[in-house]
């Protein structure tokens, strides 16, 4: 998802609910900030980064967010939704309507999920020349065999994208749990490959995004902050 940004002129109007002439008074006599140097330009654009002050006082912060959630099943990965809790719903942070999901789970699939304010890092973490790896626990219906293992190798030709599947690992932990590496995500892309087999998917986990594992500690529901070392791509 890309940056929300904003003119400054119209930041400060919303902000301090005033008009746009006295916003322009106001930069004329210097008493706005931003990122530390005072601010005349009434276009300057404002973003989840910029620091803004007037007066002294700060109006926003440029500290950027980055959660990982133990999303339940059930839970949708969506910001607003009429039937469904949201994994936003289940942040306890201040900043959680500023934040979007980083590669959405289905509402049947639990396991890791990333949010960020910082659209560049959540860009460069989906964009599929990264080929960032998603590692998933897949327990199936029927029993699964070392012909899968080849198949997900290969990839499966997906006629709705007219595309073929990027080359997937399968690792067998048992006769009904695999765990399955994928370094994109196409629409239900688990399933589907499984649906080729005809072996229903009863449970889908994801258990990593590139160097960020999902963190132990964290019971279905719980969140918390990325260290700098999860952050680094
Ligand atoms: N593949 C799926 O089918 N569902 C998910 O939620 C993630 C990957």
């Amino acid at each position: 998802m890309e940056s929300k940004r904003a003119r400054l002129d119209r930041f400060l109007s919303s902000e301090l609910n005033i008009n746009r002439k006295d916003v322009r008074l106001m930069l004329a006599k210097g008493r706005v900030f931003v990122d530390g140097v005072i601010a005349r330009d009434i276009q300057l654009p404002v973003d989840e980064f910029t620091h803004v002050t007037c007066d002294g006082q700060v109006l926003k912060d440029n500290r950027p967010s980055y959660v990982m959630l133990h999303k339940p099943v059930g839970v949708v990965s969506a910001t607003k939704d009429d039937k469904h809790k949201t994994v936003i719903d289940l942040l306890d942070r201040e900043d959680s309507d500023e934040l979007h999901i980083v590669g959405r789970l289905d509402l049947n699939t639990s396991g890791l999920l990333l949010l960020t304010n910082d659209g560049r890092w959540s860009k460069k973490l989906m964009s599929p020349e990264s080929k960032v790896a998603k590692r998933y626990r897949v327990t199936l219906k029927n029993a699964i065999s070392e012909d899968y293992i080849e198949a997900f190798a290969k990839g499966f030709y997906f006629e709705f994208e007219d595309i073929t599947t990027q080359p997937a690992q399968l690792e067998l932990i048992s006769e009904h749990i695999a765990e399955v590496t994928l370094t994109e995500g196409k629409y239900h892309q688990i399933k589907r490959m499984f649906g080729r087999f005809r072996n229903p998917v009863i449970g889908l986990h994801r258990i990593s995004v590139g160097n960020i594992i999902l963190d132990p500690q964290l019971t279905p529901g719980m969140s918390r902050t990325l260290t700098q070392q999860e952050i680094l791509l």
